[in-house]
């Protein structure tokens, strides 16, 4: 059975004190959860990473970092390796999230990368993807998913499946307020599980654990992770509030 996963994309977000109150405040209204199946993440800045490792030793919660960068090591003034990152002990590396693509320009063909060096570091990716407004007003939603999946993961092999997550994130959904609905977010993540098992197999399609994100809060998270294909979300805004976090996990 595919995990459930609640991650918190806390972006470039809170400082180390605030970073400290955060895990704390979520302690606090998780810690009585009976969990089943169900990954809880969180994902500070690279440099509260080991802060935020130390205090969820004892915890259910994961750590992932935000993004890295492709090369093994090099002139990279001001980039993190996967080497790093695996060495202070992370274990998921979000790549692809649609911030990056934008205002960094990272192209499907750096994500491939990016996802073949988390691999090789024996890490987790949680690879996002989703389109744009305009390629869902011009109809192109599916063909501009699929075109990032096939790009961004079709170099893998279907045992490198079991360290990737999905997270499909529309564009047009991040930080806006808005929301696709529960049917179409549902919509989509079929497409995804279908595209994955035409290229690899049912076994692989059935067990990537697919995640939404985009604007999911408390009061829309129960139906969008009621959905048959929807495994959890990636979570923005709410995963820095301890209260709305625990409340779209409870939806788990
Ligand atoms: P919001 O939940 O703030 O819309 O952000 C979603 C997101 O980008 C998670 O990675």
């Amino acid at each position: 059975m595919r995990k459930k996963i609640v991650a918190g994309n806390w972006k470039m977000n809170i400082n180390v004190n605030e970073t400290r109150t955060l895990i704390a405040g979520i302690h606090q209204e998780i810690e009585a959860f009976q969990l089943q199946n169900t990954r809880v993440v969180i994902s500070p800045s690279h440099i509260n990473l080991s802060t935020a490792l130390a205090l969820t030793k004892e915890s259910i919660m994961e750590v992932a970092a935000q993004n890295m960068h492709q090369a093994k090591n090099g002139a990279f003034t001001g980039e993190v390796s996967a080497d790093m990152l695996q060495s202070i002990g992370v274990q998921s590396v979000i790549i692809g999230h649609s911030e990056r693509r934008e205002y960094f320009k990272e192209t499907d063909a750096i994500l491939a990368e990016k996802v073949s060096a988390v691999l090789e570091n024996g890490m987790e990716a949680i690879f996002c993807f989703g389109e744009l407004l305009e390629d869902r007003k011009s109809g192109n939603h599916f063909k501009v998913v699929k075109s990032q999946l096939q790009n961004g993961l079709f170099h893998l092999e279907s045992k490198d499946f079991k360290n990737i997550v999905l997270a499909y994130e529309p564009v047009w959904a991040i930080g806006t307020g808005e929301t696709a609905s529960p049917e179409q977010a549902q919509e989509m993540h079929a497409l995804i599980r279908k595209t994955l098992a035409e290229k690899y197999n049912q076994e692989v399609a059935d067990s990537v654990s697919i995640l939404y994100g985009g604007s999911v809060k408390p009061a829309n998270a129960n139906e969008i992770f009621s959905k048959e294909d929807v495994d959890g979300g990636l979570i923005g805004g709410a995963s820095l509030k301890p209260a709305d976090f625990a409340a779209i996990i409870k939806a788990i």
